[in-house]
């Protein structure tokens, strides 16, 4: 026997006992996002590796420890995507669809970081990303953070909360850095090694610090906040303003800074209370800046990414998925000859009764075996056809869920004979 082949670190797989919870998040998702005027791209899993360098930041943690990079057959440097943000940018340039056009779009699929894997937190793992490119704000941050707010109570998803910040402008966002780092400095002494890493290339990721012994100093460093330019207060007020409005609750806190360099002005983060899943769900803000900074023309823009695992793991906590859905129809082959007839018949069947979710035994059993997968199935309805029912040409109808016997129909009044026993047996298994 050959050696068994091993999954790789922080990947897992989607089995189908677990797929109705994803369709179900699914569903509801795209359901919302449609009618909000979202559109649907799918933009590569590979990228050049310069797309995330300039987009991301160099100092992130992201660039610089987590990305899956290596040079392919051509030489090339290319990444697997750790988000979807920079490639819906950088295919809006290359499309050539940024001249004063506006986009709403989203996007789902699997992001790659090489993350310390544990629950909630993989190597590969799934957006569902979603942008609103060429309006300024703040209405359509607001607009962009109801939606959200709206998708979770569709889900039914509770307890969740908004914290939100501004990031002002890279100008503000630079006097405040020389700020916190002479702050930092003055208290280096304090600082742990991660935050002494930090303090070099990318400052603002200190306030992010989850040491506890880093938390008294966090608190009392200057705030971002407090310096940021008047338009940026401006707009954040507005949109502080918006949500109030809407009756959207959110937290300000002041030390949201976000892991990724590209974002300006609105940033927020939707939280679970719940330890059951990683804490942040969904996460976003504006980035005004990053499409001209890739070679486009400047267009303001704002989206969040959701974590598809992490909100079906509350989805499944809470009971909110639907079961899966069964056969309605089992048929049951009564004999190695009736085969080839019940496969004839069953494909018969489907086309003439596409809404119908029939299931072939296959792989042959007497009866008594037959039955009881059958029954496993869940199945409402076995039709069965032997050699007997093949020969007089009329197959048996029996209801599985309710104590009703079995009644023969002939072949030649399928489908509708089996339409009424349906009715029957659907109608018997409502009852309480
Ligand atoms: P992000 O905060 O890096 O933002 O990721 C967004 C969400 O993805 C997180 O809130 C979390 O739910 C999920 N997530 C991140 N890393 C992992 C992981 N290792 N395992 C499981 N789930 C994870 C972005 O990616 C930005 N592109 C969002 C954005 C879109 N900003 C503007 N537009």
């Amino acid at each position: 026997m050959g050696e068994q082949i091993q999954p790789v670190r922080g990947m897992n797989d989607v089995l189908p006992e677990a797929i109705g919870a994803w369709q179900y998040f699914e569903r509801v998702t795209r359901e919302l996002l449609t009618a909000y005027g979202y559109e649907e791209i799918r933009v590569p899993l590979l990228e050049h590796t310069e797309l995330f360098q300039r987009a991301i930041g160099e100092h992130t943690d992201v660039v610089g420890k987590e990305m899956y990079t290596f040079i392919d057959r051509g030489g090339d440097s290319l990444t697997l995507r750790p988000e979807a943000t920079a490639g819906i940018v950088r295919a809006l340039i290359s499309n050539g669809m940024l001249r004063g056009q506006r986009h709403k779009l989203w996007c789902l699929g699997p992001m790659f970081r090489h993350e310390a894997p544990q629950a909630g937190r993989y190597r590969q793992f799934w957006q569902v990303d979603v942008e609103a490119v060429g309006s300024p704000g703040p209405d359509v941050d607001a607009e962009l953070i109801a939606m959200s707010a709206r998708l979770w109570q569709r889900l039914g998803i509770e307890g969740l909360t908004l914290q939100l910040n501004s990031l002002g402008t890279p100008e503000s966002r630079r006097l405040y850095r020389a700020r916190l780092v002479e702050y930092l400095e003055a208290h280096a002494s304090q600082l742990d090694a991660d935050s002494r890493r930090r303090l070099v290339g990318n400052p603002l990721r200190v306030l992010d610090s989850k040491n506890p012994e880093m938390q008294e100093l966090i608190s009392r460093a200057p705030r971002l906040t407090e310096h940021l330019d008047p338009e940026s207060q401006a707009h954040f007020e507005q949109l502080c303003a918006m949500l109030r409005a809407l009756g959207v609750r959110y937290e300000i806190n002041p030390r949201l800074v976000r892991g990724l360099d590209y974002y300006n002005r609105t940033v927020f983060e939707w939280i679970t209370a719940s330890t059951a899943a990683q804490n942040a769900v969904c996460s976003g803000g504006r980035y005004d800046g990053l499409i001209a900074q890739l070679g486009g023309d400047a267009t303001p823009a704002v989206g969040f990414a959701m974590g598809v695992e992490r909100l079906v793991t509350l989805l499944v906590a809470a009971g909110r998925v639907p079961a899966a859905p069964r056969p309605d129809v089992y048929v049951v082959v009564g004999a190695p000859q009736a085969f080839q007839p019940a496969l004839q018949l069953t494909e018969r069947l489907r086309t003439e009764r596409p809404e119908v979710r029939f299931e072939l035994n296959a792989g042959g059993g007497n009866l008594k075996a037959q039955f009881r997968r059958a029954d496993r199935s869940g199945a409402l309805l076995a039709l069965i056809l032997g050699e007997d029912e093949v020969a007089r040409a009329v197959v048996g109808l029996k209801p599985l869920r309710d104590t009703a016997g079995q009644i023969e129909c002939p072949m030649a009044q399928l489908p509708a004979g089996l339409d009424t026993a349906l009715a029957a047996a659907r109608a018997a298994a409502a009852k309480p």
